[in-house]
């Protein structure tokens, strides 16, 4: 049953959010943990649509798991891995699964794992993926839509990225942990999920240095040094940038707990410029407030330390409304604007050209129906929904499920008037049970 959002604008949001787990750091330890023997335990691992789509893919490779939702800890058992297929009924639904690639050709010697294909977002190819464990001594097939990867020993290399790929350097760094000598990516990623990465795997015994800067280092070591550990993933960077938007976005003040400030250094910065006050209040709690109407800034999305591609879209929404002309520029992806056509019809003033938008602030939005067409471009238009004078309707919202744990919980306690509702409800009645939002404006 496809399930819709209806949110009532204009409220200002006040008061305090905790922050899950990193969904694009979770996903990938959940891979790594399939290097080592035996049981690792993944703590702070959000309850989301892609993290289930991750336990399916281990479970079909013949890995053990269990997802304890209670205390968000996954547990994986990677005593014996049974199958090297990950099939494309699944990775067509996440490309992230894409990941076990590299980890399957390290531990099994071999992997048939399905091509995951374009998104909606952009055509996002994977042959940064392919040429690197091909450089590792890994001999490659694709037949059938499927990557099929044999090495019976893959050999350390120096590999370099054409652009910093954050799949690409994750999957060549699980590919290099049980190779012969040193590999070096050169050009690497440089996200803080990388780092998070790094540090699992070298918890885990493995030997990886760099991570965090453009040259990654790791030197292979053998199976038997690698063992299970207990780790507890990063904060979520992007969720908190979300939850910055709204509050900044609705003229409200609040604080976002469990974040790290320095993984959203370049994001910040925009925000401060565009008028917002961000305290930092203990090292992984900030204060955040806007009391004005926002400035018009320039954005251009950069890999990691630059502007983040994920907050793009939450910065356009919040840019509708400011005091000027604002140009955003998305380097990363050819097609991340799907959230324009939409915020338009909230009588935004955006002039798309490429991967370059003109955001002309107007004076305010009003609500509408409107379509969440990938998760960011749907988070952005809760933001939006969130600023507009009257009601929206959210479809398709279960992109917004891939990563979002609990959101309109979190909305909720922060003020906002936001419900889930399907077209099978009773609206009336699932709201006053939810009892959040005045029955009489439905
Ligand atoms: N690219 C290639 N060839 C490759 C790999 C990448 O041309 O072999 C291109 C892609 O087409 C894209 C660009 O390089 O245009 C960047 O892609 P990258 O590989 O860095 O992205 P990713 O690993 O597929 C992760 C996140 C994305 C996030 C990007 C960039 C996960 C699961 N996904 O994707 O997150 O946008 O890094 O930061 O980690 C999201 O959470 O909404 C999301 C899309």
């Amino acid at each position: 049953m496809s399930e819709k959002l209806k949110i009532k604008g204009g409220m200002t949001l006040k008061g305090e959010v905790s922050i899950s787990g990193a969904k694009n750091a979770v996903l990938k330890l959940m891979a790594a943990a399939i290097l080592a023997k035996g049981e690792s335990k993944i703590y702070n691992v959000p309850e989301l649509t892609d993290v289930q789509i991750m336990l399916n893919v281990l479970e079909e490779l013949g890995v053990k798991t269990v997802y304890d939702k209670v205390n968000k800890t996954v547990s994986i058992n990677a005593e014996n891995i049974a199958d090297i297929t990950a099939k494309y009924e699944l990775v067509s639904k996440m490309r992230a699964s894409f990941i076990v690639l590299g980890a399957l050709v390290s531990r099994c010697k071999e992997a048939i794992v399905a091509l995951p294909g374009g998104c909606a977002i952009g055509e996002r190819r994977v042959d940064f993926h392919i040429r690197g464990l091909e450089a590792l001594g890994a001999k490659i097939k694709i037949e059938n839509g499927y990557v099929h990867a044999k090495a019976n020993k893959l050999k350390g290399a120096d590999i370099y990225l054409d652009i910093p790929s954050v799949g690409a350097t994750e999957n060549l760094m699980l590919a290099a942990i049980l190779a012969d000598g040193a590999t070096r990516i050169q050009n690497a990623a440089q996200e803080p999920e990388i780092v998070d990465l790094a540090n699992f795997l070298n918890a885990m015994g493995a030997d990886v240095s760099g991570a965090g800067t453009s040259e990654i280092i790791i030197n292979g070591v053998k199976q038997e040094d690698l063992h299970p550990i207990e780790y507890a993933t990063i904060p979520d960077r992007i969720e908190a940038g979300t939850y910055m938007a709204g509050i900044i976005a609705t003229r409200g003040k609040g604080i976002i707990k469990n974040v790290m400030p320095s993984h959203l250094t370049f994001y910040n910065s925009k925000l401060i410029k565009m008028g917002a006050k961000i305290k930092l209040l203990e090292p992984t709690v900030i204060e955040v407030s806007c009391k004005q109407r926002l400035s018009a800034v320039n954005i251009v999305t950069q890999p990691y330390p630059g502007f983040p591609t994920d907050l793009q879209s939450l910065a356009m929404a919040m840019l509708t409304t400011a005091d000027g002309v604002s140009i955003i520029t998305e380097s990363l992806y050819e097609n991340r604007f799907m959230q324009v056509p939409e915020l338009r019809r909230m009588g935004a003033d955006i002039h798309q050209e490429r991967n370059h938008a003109l955001v002309r602030g107007v004076k305010k939005l009003t609500g509408a129906n409107l379509k969440a067409s990938d998760l960011r471009a749907g988070a952005s238009l809760i933001i939006a929904a969130l600023m507009a004078e009257g009601e929206s309707i959210i479809e398709s919202i279960h992109h917004i499920d891939r990563g979002y744990e609990n959101f309109e919980e979190k909305f909720r306690n922060l003020g906002a008037q936001i419900i889930r509702f399907n077209d099978n409800d009773n609206i009336s009645e699932t709201l006053t049970q939810k009892g959040s939002y005045n029955e009489a404006s439905i």
